[in-house]
C-alpha cells in the first residue's frame, strides 16, 4: 500500500483548516505573555526560539499527527538502521555512521575507521612535514579541489572554526577551488610555489568535469617544474573519492587515495575523507569534536519525541509555512561573520535535496516542495536584501542564527594577540550584532508594534513575518557539528513528509549532458550542427565565436 501524498492526508486537511483563522504575530505575543518561555526546545549545542512563527497549540499537535501519521518515526529508524532510503538509486544514506564513536566504529564498521586512521596518519605526516613536495621542501598550501558537497562542507566549517585551528596546523594555509572556468584556481596559482603545494581532489564520482579540469590545470602547472611525473603525482596530490578505479585512472597512487562510499551522498560528505581538508587546516582533534557535534544531534533526532526534537519541529514549521501559510521563500540569517558559508551550504543541501516534484514512487506532485532559500551574515544583509523582508510584497520565513558568546576563550585568543583593550572592543562589537539581530526578528514579526504606530506608508511595517531563532551558547566544533546534523536531519524529515528522495540529484544531470553535446559545436559554423539547436543557444554560440 502506498502512503498517501501530503494534501490528501487527514491531519494536512485539519491544518489547513487552520490557516484563515490563524491570529497575527502580534495579537498571539499579546494573547500569552508567555509564549517564548512555552514554545522554545533544546537540542545537544542549541536553542530553538519558535515563538515568532504563526502556530499555536492547535496547530502543533496537527503538524504532531502529521508527522505521526506519515510514519515518520519508522522513516527515522530506517535512517540509521541502513534502510534503503535512497530509492532511485537503489541504496541507503549512512552518512550518521561515519560520526559514531571510535569504539561502535572499530566494533561495526571497520571500513570507516580505517578510512579515518589513514586520514588521520597523513595529516599527522602532512603537519610534522614529513610529508615533503617533489624537491625535497616542507609542504606549506593545500588546495582542495571539488565542488558541490566536495568544497562547501569543507569551506563552509573551515571558515566558521578558523580560529579554533590547533598550533600543529597553524603553518598551513588551505584554499578552494570549485569553479569550472579555471579563475579561482588561477588566481591560487599565481602565488603558490609548485615545489611547496599539495592538491586534494575531492570527488565521489572522480568524473566530475569541474573538478577533473581544475586537477588536470593543476597537474599541467606542476609539470612545468616536476621533471617525474610520478615524483610529482606521489607528492602532491591526494585523491578523495568512492571510485578507487577512477582514483587509479587518474594517476592517484595508492597510498595517497582516501576512500569513502556510495552510501554518503555528496552534500552529506564533509564527515567523510572529504573533510580532510578541515583535519588539515584545523587539526584532526578539531575534526573529530565536529563529529562527535553531529553524533549528539544524531542522537537527539533519533530518540526525542517530535514536538521536543529540534529538527524535526524546523522540519514541521517549514511544512506549515509553504503548504499552508503558501511562503515560498526561505532567508538563512547567521548573525556570525564565520558562518559566511552557511547559506550557501545549505542553498546545496535543502534545495538539491527537496527541490524535486516526483515523489520516491515517481508519482507527480501537486504541492509545493522545498522553498527558495538563500541567505547572508545578517548583519550585512540587513543593508542589501532586508528591504525585501521588511516591507515587500513576498511572504519570506527566516532562520536567524547568533552565538550568545563570542571573543571570550582562549582559542579565539590563541591566533591573534588579544590585549583587553582590544578584547573589549570586539566584545562590544558582538554586542551590537546581538541587538542587531534580535531587533529584526522582533521588528519582521510585529512590524510597528514594535515600537509605535505610524501612518506615513514609506514607514509602514506590516510584520507578520514569521521567522526562528537557533541560539548557540557559542560557535565551535561541537556545536557547528550539531547544528550542521540538525539541517541535515530537517531536510531528511521534511522529505518524508512531501515524499521526495532527499539523496538523488537527477534535475542536474540533463543540464551536464547537453554541456557536452553542445562544446563541440561553439567552434562549427552555423548549419554543421549534428543535433539542431534552438535559435538563442545558436545566436549566442555564433556571437560567442564572432568575439574570439
Ligand atoms: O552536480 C551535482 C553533484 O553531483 C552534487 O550532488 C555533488 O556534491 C557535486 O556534483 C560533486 O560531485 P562529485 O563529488 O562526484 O565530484
Amino acid at each position: 500500500m502506498t502512503t498517501p501524498l501530503l494534501t490528501g492526508h487527514p491531519a494536512f486537511k485539519f491544518l489547513a483548516g487552520l490557516a484563515s483563522g490563524m491570529p497575527t504575530l502580534t495579537d498571539l505575543f499579546q494573547q500569552n505573555p508567555k509564549r517564548a518561555e512555552q514554545m522554545h526546545i533544546a537540542a545537544p549545542a542549541l536553542t530553538l526560539d519558535f515563538s515568532k512563527q504563526r502556530v499555536d497549540a492547535y496547530v502543533l499537535s496537527g503538524l504532531e499527527q502529521l508527522f505521526i501519521q506519515l510514519k515518520l518515526p519508522s522513516a527515522i529508524d530506517g535512517l540509521f538502521a541502513g534502510a534503503e532510503v535512497n530509492r532511485s538509486e537503489g541504496r541507503a544514506a549512512l552518512h550518521t555512521r561515519l560520526r559514531l564513536p571510535d569504539e561502535s566504529l572499530d566494533r561495526d564498521f571497520p571500513e570507516v575507521s580505517q578510512q579515518l586512521r589513514q586520514m588521520e596518519d597523513l595529516v599527522c605526516k602532512i603537519h610534522a612535514g614529513v610529508w615533503r613536495g617533489f624537491s625535497g621542501k616542507r609542504i606549506t598550501d593545500v588546495v582542495n579541489l571539488g565542488v558541490g558537497g566536495s568544497d562547501l562542507g569543507p569551506l563552509m566549517v573551515t571558515q566558521a572554526l578558523k580560529e579554533y585551528a590547533l598550533p600543529e596546523a597553524r603553518d598551513l594555509r588551505v584554499h578552494f577551488a570549485s569553479t569550472i572556468d579555471g579563475s579561482q584556481l588561477f588566481d591560487l596559482l599565481e602565488h603558490l610555489n609548485p615545489e611547496t603545494t599539495l592538491f586534494l581532489i575531492a570527488s565521489k564520482s572522480f568524473t566530475t568535469i569541474d573538478t577533473l579540469s581544475n586537477a588536470d590545470t593543476a597537474r599541467a602547472w606542476l609539470e612545468r617544474v616536476c621533471p617525474d611525473p610520478s615524483l610529482m603525482l606521489r607528492c602532491h596530490f591526494i585523491g578523495i573519492s568512492a571510485s578507487v578505479d577512477k582514483m587509479e585512472q587518474w594517476g592517484i597512487p595508492s597510498d595517497n587515495q582516501l576512500l569513502f562510499w556510495p552510501w554518503v551522498g555528496g552534500r552529506f560528505s564533509l564527515w567523510s575523507t572529504v573533510g580532510c581538508a578541515i583535519a588539515l587546516d584545523l587539526g584532526m582533534p578539531v575534526f573529530r569534536e565536529l563529529l562527535a557535534g553531529a553524533h549528539e544531534m544524531d542522537e537527539h533526532f533519533r530518540t526525542a519525541p517530535p514536538l521536543e526534537n529540534v529538527p524535526v519541529m524546523m522540519a514541521l514549521l517549514g511544512i506549515w509555512n509553504v503548504n499552508v501559510l503558501d511562503i515560498r521563500a526561505h532567508a538563512i540569517l547567521p548573525y556570525d561573520g564565520r558562518l559566511k558559508y552557511f547559506p550557501p551550504y545549505l542553498e546545496q543541501l535543502e534545495m538539491e535535496s527537496n527541490g524535486k516534484s516526483v515523489t520516491q514512487d515517481g508519482v507527480p506532485i501537486d504541492y509545493a516542495t522545498c522553498p527558495v532559500l538563500w541567505g547572508e551574515v545578517g548583519a550585512n544583509a540587513q543593508h542589501a536584501f532586508y528591504q525585501l523582508l521588511h516591507q515587500g510584497t513576498q511572504p519570506v520565513a527566516s532562520d536567524f542564527i547568533l552565538a550568545a558568546n563570542r571573543y571570550d576563550t582562549a582559542a579565539e585568543d590563541v591566533s591573534r594577540s588579544i590585549n583587553r583593550k582590544h578584547r573589549e572592543a570586539l566584545v562590544a562589537q558582538h554586542e551590537l550584532n546581538i541587538a542587531n539581530c534580535l531587533a529584526q526578528s522582533r521588528v519582521l514579526a510585529l512590524g510597528n508594534d514594535a515600537v509605535d504606530l505610524t501612518d506615513n506608508p514609506f514607514r509602514f511595517y506590516p510584520g507578520n513575518q514569521p521567522s526562528s531563532t537557533l541560539l548557540l551558547e557559542r560557535l565551535d566544533a561541537f556545536s557547528l557539528g550539531a547544528l550542521v546534523a540538525c539541517y541535515e536531519h530537517k531536510v531528511f524529515t521534511q522529505a518524508g513528509i512531501w515524499g521526495v528522495n532527499p539523496f538523488d540529484q537527477w534535475g542536474v544531470e540533463l543540464g551536464k549532458q547537453v554541456a557536452l553535446q553542445l562544446q563541440p559545436l561553439l567552434n562549427q559554423p552555423t548549419g554543421d550542427d549534428s543535433v539542431v539547436l534552438d535559435s538563442s543557444t545558436r545566436f549566442l554560440a555564433d556571437k560567442i565565436a564572432g568575439f574570439r
